[in-house]
């Protein structure tokens, strides 16, 4: 970071220019500190009839622009902004322009489960495209086929490096990594490996957008300190359902690991309610005073995603960010 840092003041900022909307500023701006550079000035209002109003101050003809806009809650307004801010980039000139989403929105509407329902991901996909985004730089995809529905080069980071090393600062014994569901394998494959310990696999059952319901267990949990292991916390209820089924399986301490906090809903009246000791996640999204509860630690994830920003500015490999990232291909 340090060299970074350097080489961005030798070039005096170079020709990137960091822009962000209204749905994280405050990781976009820890971003911009890490990178060195100042965020780009953009106006950003409501006409009176609630229609997006902006512009984009500065000068960014010929420039590589990135911008930070997870399209967290409300999704439908921060999706609209990060459109808008990306034409507003197109037409301005810019040389390049990268959608930096740290969540994607949308992504669980990847298929076709049920007759006649969307596949809104590819929708969100094709829209941001379309507006003229030339690059994307995401993390933690709910399906990492998502990258394919982008007609453009998609760069897909892992947080599994910032999340692991502060579970190994624990030195939690006779541990064992728990997956949510069967879609999640492969990731809490990727901890248990990083952490040396044994997965185990909770066969869930859901029952509504809400409502799950924990058919098995599927490995051994008993008198163990266990890690629930998933890419995001929507309504709580994967979580909180499993923590219970594996404490009434004589499960120990229960910590669990999700790296997207939409906490939707009632999802921190579950929590707390719950036998989870501790619930780490990362700043993909920001969390709201009300969600900021004892359970919860947020870490962030502004070095991993300024690291990559420069390597693409730069045209460094961004492989290397994720090389030990235990995440089996
Ligand atoms: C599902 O496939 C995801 O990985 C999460 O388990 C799910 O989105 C969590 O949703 P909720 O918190 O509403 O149960």
């Amino acid at each position: 970071m340090k060299k970074m840092k350097k080489n961005q003041k030798k070039q005096n900022g170079g020709d990137m220019v960091l822009l962000t909307g209204t749905s994280h500023p405050e990781l976009a701006q820890e971003i911009a500190k890490k990178l060195g550079i100042p965020l780009g000035a953009v106006k950003l209002g409501r006409f009176p009839e609630g229609e997006i109003a902006l512009q984009i101050l500065d000068n960014i003809r010929g420039k590589d622009v990135f911008i930070v806009q997870p399209t967290c809650t409300p999704p439908n307004e921060s999706l609209m902004e990060l459109l808008i801010l990306i034409d507003a980039a197109r037409r301005a000139s810019a040389k390049r322009i990268t959608a930096v989403l740290p969540f994607f929105g949308y992504a669980r509407q990847d298929r076709k489960d049920r007759p006649r329902v969307p596949i809104t991901a590819k929708l969100v996909a094709n829209l941001i495209v379309s507006a003229g985004a030339n690059r994307v730089l995401t993390m933690d995809l709910h399906a990492g086929q998502i990258q394919g529905f982008f007609d453009i080069p998609v760069d897909h980071l892992y947080s599994i490096n910032v999340l692991g090393a502060y579970f190994k600062k624990k030195r939690l014994k006779n541990l064992v990594v728990v997956s949510t569901d069967v879609g999640g394998i492969k990731m809490a494959r990727g901890y248990a490996k990083l952490f040396g310990c044994d997965l185990a696999i909770v066969d869930k059952r859901r029952e509504s957008d809400s409502k799950t319901e924990v058919m098995h267990i599927i490995g051994f949990v008993t008198g163990k300190n266990v890690i629930i292991i998933d890419d995001m916390i929507s309504t709580g209820g994967s979580l909180v359902e499993a923590a219970k089924a594996l404490k009434s399986n004589g499960a120990k301490d229960i910590y669990s690991c999700i790296v997207h906090p939409v906490l939707a809903g009632k999802a921190i009246e579950r929590i707390q309610g719950s036998p989870i000791k501790e619930l780490v996640v990362t700043n993909s999204i920001p969390l709201g005073k009300e969600k900021q509860i004892k359970q919860i630690t947020q870490l962030s994830i502004a070095s991993l995603l300024a690291d990559a920003i420069y390597r693409i500015h730069y045209n460094e490999s961004i492989s290397t960010l994720f090389s030990s990232a235990g995440v089996e291909a």
